[in-house]
């Protein structure tokens, strides 16, 4: 659990790193209808989570360092006891104070007359520009309103900087506080592919498999996936993001599953790959075993010092050299590679960083070089090939096969950490554990 302590830690961070004289503002996500008047479950935005832990919607948090009242200022519904009857607790001015830790609270109504003052001879604005509208709208009113008084001597804010910039780069290293929060969403999740995995024979349909996930996920009091699970037999593999799960398991199909469950906000993102009747044929067995050899060299390249590329380069190698091994790529590899002719079959990325957002936030490059990986960093190394049915230029063998193996990975101070690794990935174990 995540305490009010690592909030105000944040927040603290982030006041930091911000130029003097600044103020900082951000929003809460939106509630979305879903059709009539129900409500798609409630996902606070990430950035918002990270600085204030609060859940609810219409919310706008503001940082305004050397503020004489409170430097934390919490605009939020105020508690509603008729609202309270019907969906449940909220936290109020009170809990905003209490609870959230805010120096000041004010129902959300409010935003509009409060902010002009909040910003008054503040030389700077960091905020989301251009992911809320309404946010976007709000602040240049108050901005304008602020303006207009110039003759009375106060002064406007003349510099509006995404906040996004200071804030994904505190977000790319986790805490301990949050890697626990990883780890039991990993620890469940795989749980649930091995039960996934266990469940699966011919004749079942992708969808109970999708329902033998969500039941693990739930019955740890994991409520939601951290994205739609993938559930992809035969060559729906070679979908990326297929999520129809509709289709009925046939005898001698691969099973392609990519699911992770959500933790306080905090996401797994696994896949593997097996056979729907436990035992890979050869062909199945070649290619998956490729992925596998070109996730052992992505994850060898983990580590610090090393770059963000390293382990893509490393897989894009060992995947276009198998596949000329195999005869899928003719060629020499290193023209091949240069070419981007493996694309055809490996056309996504090794990986992305994981966190509150499964393809979470922070920047790849800094200063137009790949970023070199340091402790605390987590992302994860998804190799895959993805063959498709209709490839007229390789053996029939190989159609319709697709292969993705992937792992959320910790990088420590001498190396990394498979956090994922209880879960089978070599062919001999997950057959052994389809059996069991
Ligand atoms: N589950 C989405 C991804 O692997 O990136
Ligand atoms: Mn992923
Ligand atoms: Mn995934």
């Amino acid at each position: 659990m995540l305490q009010p302590s690592d909030f105000q830690q944040r927040r603290t961070q982030l006041a930091r790193r911000m130029k003097k004289n600044s103020i900082a503002l951000i929003a809460s996500a939106p509630v979305r209808i879903r059709n009539g008047d129900v409500e798609f479950p409630y996902r606070q935005h990430s950035d918002f989570f990270y600085l204030t832990g609060f859940d609810e919607p219409e919310a706008v948090a503001v940082l305004a360092p050397g503020r004489e009242q409170g430097e934390f200022i919490l605009f939020c519904r105020e508690f509603d006891p008729e609202k309270a009857l019907w969906t449940g607790h909220h936290a109020g001015l009170e809990g905003a104070r209490e609870t959230f830790g805010a120096d000041e609270a004010f129902p959300i109504a409010e935003l509009d007359k409060r902010l002009p003052e909040l910003l008054e001879n503040r030389d700077r604005v960091y905020f989301p520009i251009g992911r809320d509208q309404a946010l976007d709208l709000k602040v240049m009113a108050a901005v304008n309103q602020v303006r207009s008084r110039a003759r009375t001597g106060v002064q406007a804010p003349y510099e509006f900087v995404a906040i996004e910039h200071l804030l994904h780069e505190q977000r790319l290293l986790k805490t301990p506080a949050e890697l626990a929060l990883v780890r039991k969403a990993v620890e469940v999740s795989v749980l649930a592919h091995g039960r996934a995995m266990r469940a699966c024979r011919p004749g079942r349909y992708e969808y109970e498999i999708e329902a033998e996930l969500l039941h693990e996920f739930t019955l740890h009091g994991l409520r939601a996936p951290a994205y739609p699970c993938i559930v992809a037999s035969g060559h729906n593999a070679c979908v990326l993001h297929y999520t129809a799960n509709d289709r009925r398991l046939e005898d001698g199909d691969l099973l392609l599953i990519d699911a992770g469950a959500e933790c306080g906000n905090y996401a797994a993102d696994i896949t593997r790959t097996f056979p729907v009747n436990g035992k890979f044929t050869e062909s199945q067995r070649l290619i998956y075993e490729l992925v596998l050899e070109a996730q052992t060299a992505a994850l060898e390249t983990v580590r610090p010092g090393r770059r963000w590329i390293e382990p893509h380069d490393a897989a894009v190698r060992v995947l276009t050299e198998g596949l000329v091994r195999l005869g899928i790529l003719q060629g020499k590899t290193a023209k091949l590679i240069k070419d981007g002719s493996y694309k055809k079959f490996y056309m996504h990325r090794t990986g992305h960083w994981l966190g509150l957002d499964v393809h979470d936030a922070g920047a790849y490059k800094v200063g137009g070089k790949w970023r070199e990986l340091v402790p605390g960093m987590l992302l994860t190394v998804e190799p895959g090939l993805y063959i498709a049915p209709d490839c007229a230029d390789v053996e029939p063998r190989w159609r319709g096969i697709g292969v993705r193996i992937e792992d959320d990975v910790l990088v420590t101070p001498d190396g990394c950490e498979v956090l994922t690794a209880a879960l089978p990935k070599q062919v001999a174990d997950i057959e052994a554990w389809m059996a069991g």
